[in-house]
Parts: structure tokens; C-alpha cells; sequence
């Protein structure tokens, strides 16, 4: 049979300007502390923005910023929650709150259909995709549904996330995917190098190294304050550019 979601999903996201997946394929180096800051700055800049954490197993951008999601209301299609002025959030946290969600791949294939399926973002200038780590279903599926979506790849400079960042951006390059650039997170002085380097030979653009940031954690729950840390300040350019702006 074939799967009517696919036009369904392109038809919803016919009035969404620019999709920007923030990606890794490694665990744990800020992928969600990039989309969550990013799309508040975004907001605050006067975007219309969208966030959507398709992180299922792990979905934390609603303890970044600190709400509780609700069940979406229903009108045409589900509605965004709205956790911050201008901002758009759709998470399935939603629907299984703090429970785990245990999918295997197919099923988590499913649930991204879904929830692209049902979402009615509107007009946005952005839609901010926080991705899960690793290079799989979620992946894939991304690419097929949205081909048009930037990639920002995120990465420590610490040498096992620079093999995986590799991988990952010849991934992307062997798939003709566009990405936006390689960010550096968590920077020390000798991690710089590293992340530059392989930035020049995956041809995609450096766009600089975020500062490890020790009010970041008491700043998490506290969207008003996430915008006002030193990491915002530093990631702010590198978003604003990856948004074209
Ligand atoms: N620049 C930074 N300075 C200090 N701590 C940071 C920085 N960036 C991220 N962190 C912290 O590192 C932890 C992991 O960050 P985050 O959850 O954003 O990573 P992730 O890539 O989304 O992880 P996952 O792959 O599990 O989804 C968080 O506790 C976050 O506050
Ligand atoms: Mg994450």
C-alpha cells in the first residue's frame, strides 16, 4: 500500500522557509543545547520558529526550556505548543511525558511520519529539528521527508567525536545533503584545530568554536536565561549565518 504521509508531510511544511536539522551523529556534544538556545535567539530576533525535538529516546528540549508539554490541540491537525513568545515546539513528550519511549527502528520510522504528518506549524521562517545521536532511522528518514533540510553538525574536538563528525559529514556529502557547517562545542585550547581541519577537507564551512559554559546547567529550565549565557552569545552568529541572515 502506499503511505500517503509522505505528500501529506511535504504539503505541511510547504509554508516552512528554511529546515535546519541540528545533528551529530555522537552523543552528548550539545545538539539540543544548540537547537534549544538557537531557536530562542532566533525567536527573539523576531523569526517565526519552529522546534521540534525528534530525539524520541532522549527528548529533552522541553527540560531545557522548562515546561511541561501538554496534548497538542487539535484543529486541522495538531497544534505547536508555545513555551516561549515565538516559539513553536512539538516534542513527544507530549504524549509519553517522562515514560520511556522503547521503539525499534521501524516503529521510531513511524512516529516521525506521524508527528510530521500531523503538526500544523503554519508559516515559519525556521524550523529547528533537534536530531538524535548516531546515523539511523531518524536519519534516513529526515533525508527522504525533508530533503531540503540544512544540516548543522555539531561537534567536540576531542578526537573520537571528530572521527564520528567525519562520518557522519561524508554521510551527508555521499547523500548530497546541504549542511549549514561544522560548530565546535565545548572548546579547549587544543581542540580548535581539529574541528577546522575537518571542516576544510568534508568542503563544508567552519563556523567556529563554542566555549565550555558552567552557568549553562543552572541556566537549563530557564529559557530567559539560556539566551543571556556566554555560550548563547558565542552560538548566536553561528546560527544567525546558518539561517542566512
Ligand atoms: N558549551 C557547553 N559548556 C558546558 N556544558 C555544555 C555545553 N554544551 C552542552 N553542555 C552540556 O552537556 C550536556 C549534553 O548536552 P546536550 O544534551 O545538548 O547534548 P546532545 O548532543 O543533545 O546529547 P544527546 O546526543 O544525548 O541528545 C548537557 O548537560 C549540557 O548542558
Ligand atoms: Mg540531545
Amino acid at each position: 500500500m502506499i503511505d500517503p504521509r509522505p505528500a501529506g508531510i511535504a504539503l505541511r511544511l510547504s509554508e516552512v522557509r528554511r529546515v535546519l536539522a541540528i545533528t551529530s551523529g555522537k552523543g552528548g556534544v550539545g545538539k539540543s543545547t544548540c537547537a534549544v538556545v538557537g531557536s530562542l535567539l532566533l525567536a527573539r530576533r523576531g523569526l517565526a520558529v519552529g522546534l521540534l525535538d525528534l530525539d524520541f529516546q532522549g527528548a529533552s528540549c522541553h527540560t531545557l526550556l522548562g515546561c511541561t508539554p501538554g496534548v497538542p490541540v487539535e484543529d486541522r491537525g495538531l497544534l505547536p505548543l508555545e513555551p516561549a513568545p515565538g516559539l513553536r515546539f512539538a516534542t513527544i513528550a507530549s504524549f509519553v511525558g517522562e515514560r520511556p519511549a522503547a521503539m525499534r527502528g521501524a516503529a521510531l520510522s513511524e512516529a516521525l511520519r506521524e508527528m510530521l504528518a500531523v503538526t500544523r506549524w503554519g508559516p515559519l521562517d525556521v524550523l529547528v529539528v533537534d536530531m538524535p545521536p548516531g546515523i539511523h532511522d531518524i536519519t534516513l528518514e529526515i533525508a527522504r521527508l525533508v530533503p531540503g533540510a540544512v544540516h548543522f553538525v555539531v561537534a567536540t574536538g576531542s578526537r573520537v567525536a571528530l572521527t564520528v563528525a567525519a562520518r557522519l559529514l561524508q554521510y551527508l556529502r555521499g547523500s548530497r545533503l546541504p549542511v549549514a557547517g561544522l560548530a565546535g562545542n565545548m572548546g579547549l585550547r587544543t581542540g580548535d584545530a581539529g574541528l577546522a581541519d575537518l571542516a576544510v577537507s568534508a568542503e563544508v564551512p567552519y563556523l567556529g568554536m563554542l566555549p565550555v559554559d558552567a552557568s549553562l546547567e543552572a541556566s537549563t529550565g530557564h529559557p530567559g536565561r539560556l539566551v543571556l549565557t556566554p555560550f548563547a552569545r558565542s552560538f548566536e552568529p553561528m546560527i544567525v549565518r546558518a539561517v542566512g541572515g
